[in-house]
């Protein structure tokens, strides 16, 4: 793929080119388990990589590698690996840079699963994490130990939208030979290309933006060939694979992701506006608002703000009622779909933290999660404001 063409053609066309054997030009769908060898001598050549060539699709499969292609051409890295879901790229990418006895300094602002398994699985497994607010990069270089291995940051974070710094905290992690991974589940490479600030590898929820429509599950890790590389063995070993099928939507979802994402950045902004102007709204968290904390930062590193606002009724109560009074807007969890999908943390997702812990991670009673989706705007705020005011 040439290198100056714009997002949208690359989008398009990067990883995909019509299928050597008959031509077609949608990418296949290589729904096989395994590839038959020419001969025994080659068969050990792929085996031993001196060769290329499919040995099995845990090893590797071509519609994935078209899926991975598209996104390594997106990220600006060189490399990348397909995973079946968002978490597979957690903790594949986290098993593959840490070992028992190393130290990670993680942004507390993030994704449920990545929390939980960063605070209870990676600490069983002889790893230290310690928790810091990701907003001021000072917190990541004073929690810098002799052993610190990994910084693991998500931004904008879920559900709280919290911007990490990226260059700051890159430049931190440099100077002291500690590898950066970044979730860019949130902004998708659109809005935000960690590695152009200096961060070593980025991982993706596919399930969210990249495929878009709300149909598959899916993840992948991107890099350096050698951080890939390192990757790929732990990736072999988990053996969480994505399916083809699952890598056949998400590089067809992607060829309209700059679309998508435009679509998705212009409906947000225009309703965090009205949202912010609501009676019956306390408060409205989105990081293209000047009143979003981090507002300036966001624009330094983001070149639009992504789908997903939260916001703030009067309690929980009031949140429940909201919930149960949309029509167009979907009352269900996830994001990046084309439909927009309304949740309130505190009686779905978060209901099992006690309320004095979810306050302290930023979820109030009455804290809705906004995932916009590409309706027409006008017809989302009225849908909106009916439920408001129910
Ligand atoms: C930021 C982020 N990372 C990772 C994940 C996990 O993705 P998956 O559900 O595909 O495993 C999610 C899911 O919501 C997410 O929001």
């Amino acid at each position: 793929m040439q290198g100056k063409s714009g997002i949208r053609t690359r989008a398009v066309h990067a990883g995909e080119s019509p299928d050597p054997a008959t031509g077609a030009l949608a990418t296949p769908i290589y729904q096989t388990a395994t590839f038959a060898y020419p001969s025994v001598e080659q068969a050990a050549a792929r085996f031993a990589h001196r060769e290329p060539g499919y040995v099995y699709t845990r090893y590797g499969n071509p519609t994935n590698a078209a899926f991975e292609a598209k996104l390594a051409e997106l990220e600006g890295a060189e490399a990348a690996l397909a995973v079946a879901s968002g978490m597979a790229a957690v903790t594949t990418a986290i098993l593959a840079s840490v070992k028992a006895g190393d130290h990670v300094v993680a942004g507390r602002s993030l994704y449920s699963s990545t929390q939980t398994f960063l605070s209870g699985r990676a600490r069983d497994f002889g790893i230290e994490v310690t928790f810091v607010d990701p907003s001021d990069p000072q917190n990541f270089k004073d929690a810098v130990r002799p052993h610190t291995r990994l910084f693991y940051i998500e931004t904008p974070g879920n559900p709280t939208l919290q911007i990490t710094p990226l260059a700051a905290v890159s430049d931190i992690a440099r100077e002291a030979g500690i590898r950066t991974l970044a979730d860019n589940t949130f902004a998708t490479p659109i809005n935000q290309r960690p590695r152009a600030f200096g961060i070593d590898a980025v991982i993706h929820s596919a399930t969210k933006y990249l495929g878009g429509h709300g149909d598959l599950l899916g993840g992948v890790i991107a890099g350096s060939r050698e951080f890939i590389d390192r990757v790929w063995p732990v990736h072999i070993e988990l053996g969480a694979v994505l399916s083809p099928f699952h890598a056949f939507l998400i590089t067809r979802g992607m060829q309209t992701l700059p679309l998508r994402i435009a679509a998705h950045n212009q409906n947000a902004l225009a309703i965090a506006r009205f949202l912010e102007n609501h009676p019956l709204v306390a408060r409205v968290t989105y990081p293209g608002l000047p009143s979003h904390p981090q507002h300036a930062t966001a624009i330094r590193q983001m070149t639009g703000f992504g789908g997903v606002i939260c916001f703030e009724v009067a309690d929980a109560e009031k949140g429940r009622r909201v919930m149960n009074a949309v029509r167009l807007c979907t009352l269900t969890v996830s994001l990046g779909d084309t439909k927009t999908l309304i949740c309130h943390p505190a009686s779905m997702t978060h209901a099992h933290v006690a309320s004095d812990l979810r306050l302290t991670a930023g979820i109030s009673d009455g804290l809705i999660r906004l995932s916009v989706g590409i309706e027409d705007p006008e017809d989302l705020m009225e849908d909106l404001d009916q439920a408001l005011r129910d």
